[in-house]
């Protein structure tokens, strides 16, 4: 453990999955093995709330995962060269860059310096970089989270208390490293025409219809996003549809005169499983090796992009770039646990919900392979924690989002492959801060709605079963 949790982040693949959803109906036909293979598995229906709590404090955190590193000493106090700088560079300086995504530089010591303070307290809380699940044991491990380690924050918070020294002058100023192109691009789509979001009154969703057209069965391996205007586009969302989720996400497009059609959250149409969430300075997607997601002749890319409103707007016109395989890749099923039926009781600093759901997969029996875990709540999500419940009753941690973000969601892969049973059950624990409603608040797609959704990425059988033995 220690600095390497973070140094992990830098090379591992990043799959950033939005956990959004298509569809918020119960499916009352069990799908069969044939038609779960590339649509999300809705298991709506299944979720039972056992229980609620409604209190008026803070959250708490796991014992472990609560280590900040307030134990931690230092023989002098750390400095921006020797120290913070190659923090930075590690942690922060993708986005925090010149013409980066947030919005200001921290990429040297003149530009870092005033906000000493404010780093000491994003880090301490977690709050940045977005973190993802929780890595520091408890639950499981993941190749993508963004974790410090307790001895990281620590060297934020000596310098930031020590006066935040410089150290040696002159240190070259960071840079974000170069974004890395996809190894192979078979497909490259955008939308016809830019579009300019409408920032009037806030941020601006939007979703885009790309054709594919894909003539075979094929299984998407890996994606990049390609921002246009790169001060507008806060992140991006993939989906592929099946032909139906095609016919509504044109019709959607067609109902509204600019490009594309607004949405929020999720795109809105059924029969779209998402492929994966992208923020600027991330490198391209990869599912892991020969695993992807399944799309059909019909398919279509609907692309959703948040503009931020402290941007100037202006034109966008953002690229999405897949690697697409006709075969080989095992055709991965997104499993997808939404709780829909809560209300929760506005004003309050913390309201959880516990629901459970009977089998990991509707259909099917023996192993299934886990890869990751996507969680999606709207903006008044706190904390999102994904659990395996054995027959025996035994609980196993599949991941547990202490610091929930809305703007960082993603799948976050596990450093290891797990192999479950399709009986198995999952439990999904969702709280949310409704301090800011004075009304209930019920599972929806709008801004003033909430959701409490889990995606587990998974393949039929064990890891190194043969393809034939997948959908
Ligand atoms: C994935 C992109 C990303 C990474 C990585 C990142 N930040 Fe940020 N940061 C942002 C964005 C975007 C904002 C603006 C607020 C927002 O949109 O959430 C921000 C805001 C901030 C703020 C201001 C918070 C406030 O309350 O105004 C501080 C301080 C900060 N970041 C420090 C850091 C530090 C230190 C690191 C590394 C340890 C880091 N950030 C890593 C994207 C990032």
């Amino acid at each position: 453990m220690g600095a390497g949790w973070l140094g992990r982040t830098t090379f591992a693949l990043v799959v950033a999955v939005s956990a959004c959803t298509a569809s918020v109906a119960p499916t009352d036909d069990a799908p069969t093995d044939d038609d779960t293979v590339d649509t999300d598995v809705d298991t709506d229906g299944t979720g039972i709330v056992d229980t609620e709590r409604v209190e008026d404090t803070a959250l708490p955190l796991l014992a472990t995962c609560d280590d900040v590193g307030a134990g931690v000493a230092f023989d002098s106090t750390p400095t921006w060269s020797d120290d913070v700088a190659p923090l930075v560079q590690q942690a922060c300086v993708s986005c925090h860059a010149q013409d980066g995504v947030a919005p200001f530089a921290l990429d040297d010591y003149d530009h870092a310096r005033p906000w000493a303070s404010a780093i000491r307290q994003v880090t301490h809380d977690r709050a940045m970089p977005p973190p993802g699940p929780s890595d520091c044991g408890e639950c499981r491990t993941f190749r993508n989270a963004a974790w410090l380690s307790p001895e990281q924050i620590a060297t934020f918070r000596a310098w930031a208390d020590g006066g935040a020294p410089e150290g040696r002058p002159d240190l070259p100023r960071l840079v974000a490293p170069e974004p890395v192109a996809l190894d192979r691009v078979d497909l490259e789509l955008r939308p016809d025409a830019p579009f300019t979001p409408d920032l009037s009154l806030g941020d601006d969703h939007r979703c885009f219809v790309l054709d594919m057209g894909v003539a075979s069965r094929s299984v998407v391996t890996g994606f990049q996003v390609l921002a246009g205007a790169r001060d507008l586009v806060h992140h991006a969302i993939v989906f592929v549809t099946d032909p139906e989720g095609a016919a509504a996400a044109r019709e959607a497009d067609a109902a509204d005169d600019l490009p594309g059609y607004p949405c929020y959250g999720s795109p809105g149409v059924e029969g779209a499983t998402f492929v994966g969430g992208w923020v600027p300075g991330l490198p391209p997607v990869h599912y892991p090796d020969g695993t992807g997601i399944g799309i059909d002749p019909g398919a279509v890319v609907i692309l959703q992009v948040h503009y931020v409103a402290r941007a100037e707007p202006g034109p966008d016109q953002t690229t999405v770039q897949l690697q697409v395989e006709p075969r080989g890749p095992k055709r991965g099923v997104m499993l997808r646990f939404a709780y829909t039926q809560f209300e929760l009781p506005p004003g309050r600093q913390q309201v959880t919900r516990h629901a459970h759901f009977d089998r990991m997969r509707p259909n099917g029996s023996g192993p299934l392979t886990l890869w990751g875990v996507g969680s999606h709540m709207h903006e008044a999500g706190r904390r999102l924690k994904v659990e395996r419940i054995l027959p025996d009753g035994t609980r196993a941690c599949l991941s547990d989002v202490t610091h929930y973000d809305f703007d960082a969601q993603g799948l976050y892969l596990f450093d290891e492959p797990l192999v479950v049973d399709h009986e198995d059950d999952v439990e999904i624990t969702c709280t949310w801060d409704t301090r800011r409603f004075d009304q209930p608040v019920r599972y929806g797609g709008g801004l003033d709605d909430e959701m409490c959704m889990a995606i587990v990425f998974a393949t039929i059988g064990t890891p190194d079963a043969p393809e034939s033995a997948t959908p």
